[in-house]
């Protein structure tokens, strides 16, 4: 049998997207349904959740939840109705954001801007992956869970309620993998460059900085998230942070060499 074959176990796996109605966490849930994984289809918009839902390889086995992760009221519902409605969720990936505002630098951030990024990224994210490795820990089950961290955890985006969540976030992911696993829940973090995905107006000159000489698109994680989330793929694999960025952040002030002589 060939090594890459059912990444996934669909008579046991579940997934738990959240931000599956847009981009990047829209483009991750597809791919698991493609794969056989009953996934939960979590977003505060129900027209682009029920739109996901209705473009998935497999929609039966896709299950919308609107609803807003700011909340933990929410959140809580969240769990409760994946479980109900899905079962015990074993794969858990991370997605969903506030929007990026160019306007929103250091001196006209909002307190309820800044509050509401921190909600959505930080406490959703770790009151989720907590009460979902809680109810794996009580079933002896293991699990994988996946954080969409930034570039900017590590570099300013002149956004700095965005950058500090996902430097917080990167640091839970690490936090998470060295306390769960022992019981064998992996957690790791999946680290977009510039990708055109909705969530991220990109200027197409970005490319000239970029050595693969694109944009990425919301499909490059995709693959990406499904290998590392995949227990048979990645098994070994926690507490790691896998940049996909077509080689944006080996870009400092020197331009790549001029290569003229060698084009094809
Ligand atoms: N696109 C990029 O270039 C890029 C770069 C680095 C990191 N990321 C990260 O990857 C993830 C996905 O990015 P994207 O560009 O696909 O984002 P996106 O804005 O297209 O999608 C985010 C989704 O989260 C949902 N959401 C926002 N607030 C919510 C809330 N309170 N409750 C529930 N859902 C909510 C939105 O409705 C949206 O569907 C984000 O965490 C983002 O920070 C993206």
């Amino acid at each position: 049998m060939s090594l890459l074959n059912n990444p996934f176990d669909p008579k046991r796996d579940v997934a738990l997207v959240t931000g599956a109605g847009n981009g990047i966490g829209r483009a991750i849930a597809q791919g698991l349904v493609g794969e056989g994984v009953r996934t939960v289809f979590a977003d505060v918009r129900e027209d682009t959740v029920a739109a996901a839902v209705a473009a998935s390889p497999r929609p039966e086995l896709a299950v919308p939840w609107v609803g807003d992760l700011a909340s933990r009221e929410a959140c809580n519902a969240l769990l409760a109705d994946a479980r109900s409605r899905a079962g015990m969720v074993t794969h858990f990936v991370h997605s969903a954001a506030p929007a990026r505002r160019e306007a929103d630098h250091a001196l006209a951030v909002t307190d309820e801007t800044w509050e509401t990024m921190r909600a959505v990224n930080v406490d959703a994210g770790f009151h989720l992956a907590r009460e979902l490795s809680r109810q794996l820990i009580a079933a002896r089950e293991p699990g994988s869970f996946l954080m969409l961290t930034s570039l900017h955890a590590a570099t300013p985006r002149n956004l700095p309620h965005y950058s500090t969540s996902k430097a917080a976030l990167a640091m839970l992911v690490k936090e998470l993998a060295k306390t769960l696993g022992r019981f064998s829940i992996r957690v790791n973090a999946l680290v977009p460059g510039a990708i055109a995905a909705g969530g991220f107006i990109a200027d197409p000159a970005l490319a000239r900085h970029i050595p693969l000489g694109r944009l990425g698109r919301s499909e490059d994680l995709a693959a990406m998230a499904l290998a590392v989330l995949s227990n048979r793929i990645s098994g070994y694999v926690t507490g790691a942070a896998f940049v996909v960025d077509g080689g944006l952040s080996l870009t400092n002030w020197f331009d790549p060499p001029v290569l003229d002589d060698f084009a094809a």
